[in-house]
């Protein structure tokens, strides 16, 4: 499932990694496999999964890693393929969907898209939730 993008990468911040460098898209694709989700530097700093689809390609969306119930952040397993929360066993799914709790709602998204220099750049999400159908419980 492809959510719609807001499209353009007005207001967006270039993700970095934990050294602070800015990562581009081409390198970045060259060098995780499919499937691959790895924490980046997101808005605010926070730590935030960037995901790479199946056809290894930028999923546009990424997540905030930092869990809804008491905010440690939540490591993905890629053996269950979820994230499970080690501080009080909450599970999200694949896309960051609150499947266990006590986490009382789903990973924060983020925008992802590829600037024209083909840096990746993360923006507020303000539209509908895809996963719930809901708009977003988070602020922006
Ligand atoms: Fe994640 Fe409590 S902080 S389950």
């Amino acid at each position: 499932f492809v959510p719609k993008s807001a499209g353009g990468t007005g207001g967006g911040l270039a993700a970095r990694d934990a050294a602070g460098s800015v990562l581009k898209a081409q390198p970045y694709l060259a060098s995780h496999a499919a499937g691959s989700r790895e924490l980046v530097l997101g808005l605010q700093g926070e730590a935030t999964w960037l995901i790479v689809d199946t056809d290894k390609a930028l999923e546009p969306f990424a997540l905030n890693a930092v869990c809804t119930h008491l905010g440690c952040v939540v490591p993905w397993v890629p053996a269950e393929n979820k994230f499970k929360c080690p501080c009080h066993g909450s599970q999200y799914d694949r896309n960051g969907k609150v499947i266990r709790g006590p986490a009382p709602l789903s990973l924060a998204l983020e925008h992802v898209d590829v600037s024209g220099d083909g840096e990746i750049v993360l923006s507020s999400w303000k539209d509908e939730d895809f996963r719930t159908g809901e708009m977003p419980w988070w602020k922006f």
